[in-house]
């Protein structure tokens, strides 16, 4: 019979065979992968970047055999708030859910500036979804504004245009990774008393005069999907640097509950009992009540897994060489179609800007002789992907179209967008041999469809 030091060496020997086995077995996937052939391969315009460290990670955070949020997401927690150099991090199952809790919080009785159903949000009319939606839900009235139609965002100058005395805050992504004008945007929302909350899903990586986007307004959201800068398959995160705002936004992402204290939530010491666990007092409860099971705010369960986090960790190391391979295969992209500008509104950053792109996106010119249709069945035929800008005009989704909220102006820029914009990839994953495949498929389609030579 073994005794105890010989069954933990067993155990770390065939940890240790395990490891040696997928790194064996990845790295033999990798040598079997297709090779590109142009044409058929298809190139996507997104994917997660990975290799035998994300998965090793997983495996150990599940022999852990702790799979709810625990040490992992506290690790992971504290180092995505030291890249962005955030406050504090709160790790969740999605950006969607990021972007719920963020709202939500904003409405609970425990924040100080707490908004009130009926209050007016002001955002942009070109937006994803779960954007938008976290307002509906709460009661919110969004106040949609166009957009520019080379940024992709709103004109920061417009805000005066769409502000009521029920004016309350500002919810604005980061369209495609491109930063809002975000020192004009705080200043007009200091002098009007309103909150903001940066959706910063496309954009992590991406700073404005020096400083990461999502850190500026009262929280910021981010999306560890896999199409976006770094990937934890899917999963989330809010920041923010307001003490008032970070417990009630772990709450609410953990079922409304009101223990929320580092070391309960974490379950870093097993062996430790919190001294007010029976001793919490409300007006309403028994006082013997056990405070794991009372509920301060309206919640939700919108917690991640340990083993998403054991792979964020790992994808955080990276995340400095995918931020610098999308700037480079953007400025490629961009480059070339320089030479097609006629045809085409090219994306545009403000001054100041550092965007960590999430995509390269093209309007087609009304003037064009051809239409969108005509380019992105030709690029997808040959095997490149393209998207569309989400929503497009979100209030001409057949979802919305009995939505309450206040349109400023006539969205012509929306409406354009929704009809001649797209998009392709710029992710890590390109290949020189993948860009120079997108460049010449172009090409060929721009000199069929204009009759002019090849790009300059
Ligand atoms: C701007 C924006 N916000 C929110 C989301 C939602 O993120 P998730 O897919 O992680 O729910 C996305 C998704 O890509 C997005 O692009």
């Amino acid at each position: 019979m073994e005794n105890e030091s010989d069954q933990i060496s067993t155990d770390l020997t065939m940890k240790q065979k395990l490891r040696d086995d997928i790194r064996e077995c990845w790295h033999c996937s990798r040598e079997t992968k297709e090779k590109f052939v142009p044409g058929r391969t298809k190139i996507q315009y997104a994917g997660a970047e990975y290799d035998e460290k994300e998965i090793i990670a997983m495996l150990d955070a599940i022999l852990d055999g702790w799979f709810g949020v625990g040490k992992f997401s506290h690790r992971f927690e504290n180092q995505f708030s030291g890249f962005l150099g955030a406050q504090e991090s709160i790790l969740v199952n999605s950006g969607s859910s990021a972007n719920l809790i963020a709202v939500s919080a904003l409405m609970s009785h425990q924040f100080p500036g707490q908004l009130q159903r009926g209050d007016e949000i002001i955002s942009p009319a070109v937006t994803f979804p779960t954007t938008f939606n976290p307002l509906i839900q709460n009661g919110l009235r969004p106040v949609l504004l166009d957009v520019n139609p080379s940024t992709y965002n709103i004109d920061a100058e417009d805000l005066e245009k769409a502000v009521s005395p029920r004016t309350r805050g500002i919810m604005i992504p980061h369209t495609l990774g491109n930063p809002n004008e975000m020192d004009t945007i705080m200043d007009f929302a200091r002098d009007h008393d309103l909150v903001v909350v940066e959706d910063s899903c496309d954009a992590l990586g991406s700073t404005y005069k020096g400083k990461h986007v999502g850190t500026f307004g009262d929280a910021g959201t981010f999306s560890f999907y896999v199409a976006h800068q770094m990937t934890l398959g899917e999963g989330g995160a809010v920041v923010t640097g307001d003490p008032d705002l970070e417990p009630i936004l772990r709450s609410i992402r953990d079922w409304g509950r009101a223990c929320v204290c580092p070391v309960c939530r974490v379950s870093l010491d097993p062996d430790y009992r919190c001294p007010l666990r029976f001793q919490f007092e409300t007006d309403t409860l028994p006082d013997d009540y056990d405070k794991r099971y009372v509920y301060t705010n309206i919640g939700y369960n919108l917690k991640p897994v340990e083993f998403q986090a054991a792979m964020g960790l790992e994808q955080l190391k990276k995340l400095p060489r995918f931020i610098a391979a999308r700037k480079s295969n953007f400025s490629r992209l961009f480059e070339f179609f320089e030479g097609y500008s006629d045809y085409f509104t090219l994306p545009e950053a403000l001054p100041g800007s550092d965007p960590a792109w999430f995509s390269f996106v093209l309007t087609v010119r009304e003037n064009a002789p051809f239409s969108r249709k005509d380019i992105v069945m030709w690029l997808e035929q040959h095997n490149i992907e393209t998207r569309l800008l989400f929503a497009g005009n979100i209030i001409r989704q057949p979802a919305y179209e009995h939505v309450d909220c206040r349109v400023v102006g006539e969205l012509e820029n929306s409406d354009r967008i929704m009809r001649n914009a797209f998009f392709i990839g710029v992710y890590p994953g390109l290949t020189d041999e993948h860009l120079a495949y997108i460049m010449d498929t172009v090409r060929t389609f721009m000199h069929k469809a204009t009759g002019e030579g090849g790009a300059p």
